[in-house]
């Protein structure tokens, strides 16, 4: 790295070295934090009931399936990372949807070979194999200690009895009608009478309750064999899509090992392909202690940060894909002697250009939607999991009978390669679609742990997740709590376009007169973005803290164990 000023820090990252107290070995309490206040209750109702995280994890995984149907849901899937107190161990379960095996790697192009994104974004042919209600039978029946009828009853009795629309789910109602217009089932639930619901009427689903239900009673089978599994693929191919009762039958939950990584005294543990968050972070967080980013001026820090996250993401797009079908080079990508290249090519005086770094071959599209939610119990036992139907409502079909809302996953594959997306984001034959293949995804539950502090973090926004858990991390070594963790205005590079996009408040006057001077593009974002839940346990203390995003309508709930 060049500096006008280079300060010579060998002293790292001092403040993790401070004195840290007796660590306590179990919190005193259990914290939460979701996107909705029901799926919230959901969690503590659990908790309350004798369940540890892992039965809390499926409570409020279901409960936002219900009542967050733009983020989430039993017809999408996740990566749910767990950490078990007893063993230590640390696992993502990999809940991720599958192609089905008729998918080929043109399906989303016309008869000119162009992209057409409306194919991989709306109806059932966006959709991939679920694997949410796979991967909450797993939680339940590997970790859990409470039977499923007892861990999926908030979110029955939510789907049964209603909840009340709130402005948040409106707009996404409003701005997905023209699409849920198409599915009779997605209408009759979300639209009566063909319009958009009254604020504070009641959305009831009972197949949605049923179908819950019938998970309850028998497990995977009764969603990926039977009935329903019958009902499901008569109901996809009628309307055009491709699923086969074999595709259900073979979808399986897979046990990855984490992106794990040590780098002064901080460990964080984080999303393994097929995402790409734990190996972009690895990357930059290496660059970042290589060039003392901790220790710079607050405007040299983000210079640092953007020009990390600029080849980071270009890696991204470059190499990984799903790993059951893809060599991915994570070693060297991850290593110190490539964080090093990188950091020496990063001049503090000059922006560098996304065009002068050689170039990925492809482009991948993905969602902005999505869902998180964080949870430690009193025992220690925590769930960061990120969850997904990628747009809002996902492909916004529904398949009659079920309740269930299709995914539309599939458009996080590379449709074509070489065609940029929404969003930018470019991608490469790694992520090409076909049979059985899981889709690149952002999604980066996180677990942070200092000499002082657990930290579980997690948050939805499309290609902006990493950058968003990034600087969620970067908070928390600077010492940040909960709240100002999720708050904090925010700003992102991915490499393509070659621009960063701020949050108002993201920079100070004199930071964008810098950067800009540097040559770095600033643009406006827009809109606030993002929607981070952040638990925090700090073990020299013995206290906890959680907060949920301002940004969103979601709740976080901290209950200190009682003195005996
Ligand atoms: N669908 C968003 C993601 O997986 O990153």
């Amino acid at each position: 790295m060049r500096h006008p000023v280079r300060l010579n820090l060998a002293v790292g990252l001092l403040w993790l070295v401070a004195v840290v107290g007796q660590a306590a070995e179990h919190p005193p309490g259990y914290a939460l934090s979701s996107a909705h206040p029901a799926a919230t209750a959901a969690g503590a109702e659990i908790l309350e009931a004798g369940g540890n995280a892992f039965d809390a994890a499926v409570a409020v995984s279901a409960a936002l399936a219900v009542v967050e149907p733009t983020g989430s849901g039993m017809g999408g899937g996740g990566f749910w990372l767990l950490h078990q107190a007893d063993s230590g161990r640390d696992v993502m379960v990999d809940g991720r949807e599958e192609a089905p095996s008729a998918a080929t790697a043109t399906m989303f192009q016309n008869d000119a070979g162009e992209a057409v994104s409306s194919l991989s974004r709306d109806g059932p042919l966006a959709a991939a194999i679920p694997g949410q209600p796979a991967a909450l039978v797993h939680l339940a029946e590997k970790y859990g200690r409470l039977p499923l009828s007892r861990t999926l009853a908030p979110a029955i009795r939510l789907a049964r009895d209603g909840f009340p629309v709130d402005g948040h789910l409106l707009a996404r109602l409003a701005y997905r009608f023209q699409t849920l217009s198409r599915s009779p089932a997605a209408a009759r639930v979300f639209l009566p009478g063909g319009s958009l619901p009254e604020p504070g009427s009641l959305i009831r689903q009972p197949d949605l309750a049923a179908m819950l239900e019938l998970l309850a009673a028998k497990g995977r089978d009764g969603f990926y064999a039977g009935p329903m599994a019958q009902r499901l693929v008569r109901g996809v191919r009628e309307a055009g899509g491709i699923w086969q009762l074999q595709d259900l039958a073979s979808y399986r939950v897979r046990e990855r090992a984490p992106i794990t990584f040590e780098l002064n005294g901080v460990r964080v543990v984080s999303a393994s392909p097929p995402s790409s968050g734990g190996v972009v972070l690895k990357q930059v967080m290496r660059v970042l202690s290589l060039t003392d980013a901790m220790e710079q001026p607050s405007v040299d820090r983000k210079h640092l940060v953007i020009e990390a996250l600029r080849t980071a993401y270009r890696d991204r797009a470059a190499w990984l894909g799903d790993p059951d079908h893809v060599d991915m080079p994570i070693d060297r990508l991850t290593s110190e002697a490539y964080a090093r290249e990188i950091a020496d090519a990063i001049d503090l005086e000059q922006a560098r250009k996304s065009d002068d770094l050689v170039p990925p071959q492809t482009l991948i599209e993905e969602g902005e939607h999505t869902t998180h939610f964080s949870i430690i119990d009193a025992e220690g036992n925590r769930v960061a999991a990120t969850l997904t139907i990628t747009l809002s409502f996902g492909s916004a079909f529904m398949v009659p009978g079920t309740g269930i809302l299709l995914n539309d996953e599939m458009d996080d594959f590379s449709a074509k390669p070489g065609v940029p997306n929404a969003f930018g984001l470019i991608g490469t034959s790694a992520n090409a679609v076909g049979p059985g293949r899981r889709p690149l995804s952002s999604m980066s539950p996180t677990f942070v742990e200092t000499p002082e502090r657990v930290a579980i973090l997690g948050t939805p926004g499309g290609s902006r997740i990493i950058t968003m858990v990034l600087l969620g991390i970067l908070e928390t070594l600077d010492g940040s709590d909960a709240t100002t963790i999720v708050s904090r205005p925010r700003y992102h590079h991915q490499y393509l376009p070659d621009a960063v996009y701020y949050e108002p408040g993201a920079f100070s006057d004199e930071e964008m007169a810098t950067l800009t001077e540097r040559g770095f593009v600033l643009k406006s974002a827009g809109r606030e973005y993002g929607n981070f839940h952040a638990v925090l346990w700090n073990r020299a203390q013995a206290t906890l803290d959680a907060a949920a995003d301002p940004r969103g309508i979601g709740t976080s709930r901290v209950e200190l164990t009682p003195d005996d």
